[in-house]
């Protein structure tokens, strides 16, 4: 299949490019490089730099690259902080480009439509782990932005009949020999905890350590980026023979924040000194994903569920491309 992967230049979306081409597939990857390294962007995709808040240069792409058959779309601002702090940029830019992608690509024909969701869409869950029939109540601006697109889609399916699947990712982490985490700036847990293994930080302090947890520090369901492709690869025909799906996607196994440290510590053979800070408002003890339903319909099997897996190919990126992308 032609596949459009938006945000390919990125963490998660430059991985997908890497698999959907390993399994056969064209890919077209559109990004505006706004976090993303055209480094990152596989050889053999065809590249786009396309703001997608553009909505005449985003019907282009479909002209100039006709015949797609279904968008993976990644490309996003993706911060629950700056959400907090600049709405706006979440609650428009995401949505506008959303909206415009999904537009654009009902009117050129695409069948399929998978858009990269998030455990922020339940900031007060039903059930631990967290079911995707729980009550979506966004828990941040971004949040919200990724229910609007999910909403966009419920509507586009009724009004025009395109499938979607709607991949709610938990905490995506790890890395392959050739990609890797390279934000700036880097919130997330384990390349920060990395960073001072590599001696680009003194230490890391944890939000919060007096949580209702084994340990105190917060409970966090980690996904290999390799296994959220594959759950996108899956996905493609799954959506074709099943119908619109929505999908957890995490272990289902959580550790806290003091168990990646210790991890990390195993793994580099650094000592990792960790402090404990204040807890970080809105931040919920225990988030972990059932993925049982993408398991049971798809048979989505992750090839790296335990963190040692997860930190240990983190560490191998961040160990050889330690400027990432620019190393
Ligand atoms: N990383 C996680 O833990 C996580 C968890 C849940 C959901 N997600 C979602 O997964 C997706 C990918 O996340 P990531 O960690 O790879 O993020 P990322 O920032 O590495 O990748 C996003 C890409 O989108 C591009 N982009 C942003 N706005 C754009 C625009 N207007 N036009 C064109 N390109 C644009 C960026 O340049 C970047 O390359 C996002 O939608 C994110 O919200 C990520």
């Amino acid at each position: 299949m032609k596949i459009l992967v938006t945000g390919g230049a990125g963490y998660i979306g430059s991985v997908a490019t890497v698999e959907l081409i390993a399994a056969g597939h064209e890919v077209v990857v559109a990004d505006n490089l706004y976090q993303g390294h055209r480094a990152a962007v596989h050889p053999d995709a065809a590249f786009v730099n396309v703001d997608l808040r553009d909505e005449p240069a985003v019907k282009q792409l479909f002209v100039d690259h006709t015949g797609i058959d279904a968008v993976m779309h990644f490309a996003s601002y993706t911060l629950v902080g700056e959400s907090m702090q600049n709405p706006a940029k979440y609650l428009r830019d995401n949505t506008v480009a959303g909206v415009n992608l999904i537009d654009a690509a009902v009117h050129a024909g695409v069948e399929r439509f998978i858009v990269s969701s998030t455990a922020n869409l339940f900031e007060e869950p039903e059930t631990m782990p967290i079911e995707p029939e729980n009550k979506v109540v966004p828990g941040s601006p971004y949040g919200e932005s990724k229910h609007i697109l999910e909403r966009t889609l419920h509507w586009y399916e009724r009004i025009y009949g395109i499938k979607y699947a709607c991949l709610r990712y938990f905490n995506a982490a790890g890395g392959t020999p050739n990609r890797g985490e390279d934000h700036t700036p880097e919130l997330h847990l384990i390349p920060v905890v990395l960073q001072v293994a590599l001696g680009q930080r003194d230490q890391i302090t944890l939000f919060g350590g007096d949580y209702p947890t084994r340990d105190g520090t917060c409970v966090r369901d980690y996904v290999h980026i390799v296994d959220l492709a594959s759950a996108h690869i899956l996905a493609l025909d799954g959506i074709a023979r099943l119908g619109s799906r929505k999908y957890n996607l995490g272990n289902g196994d959580g550790f806290t924040n003091l168990e990646v440290v210790q991890a990390a510590r195993r793994i580099t053979g650094h000592a990792i000194p960790c402090t404990i800070g204040e807890r970080r408002p809105g931040d919920p003890a225990i988030l972990i994903a059932s993925a049982a339903k993408i398991r049971a319909e798809l048979g989505w099997v992750p090839r790296y569920p335990t963190i040692d897996d997860i930190i240990g190919s983190a560490w191998e990126w961040h160990r050889t491309h330690p400027h990432g992308y620019r190393s």
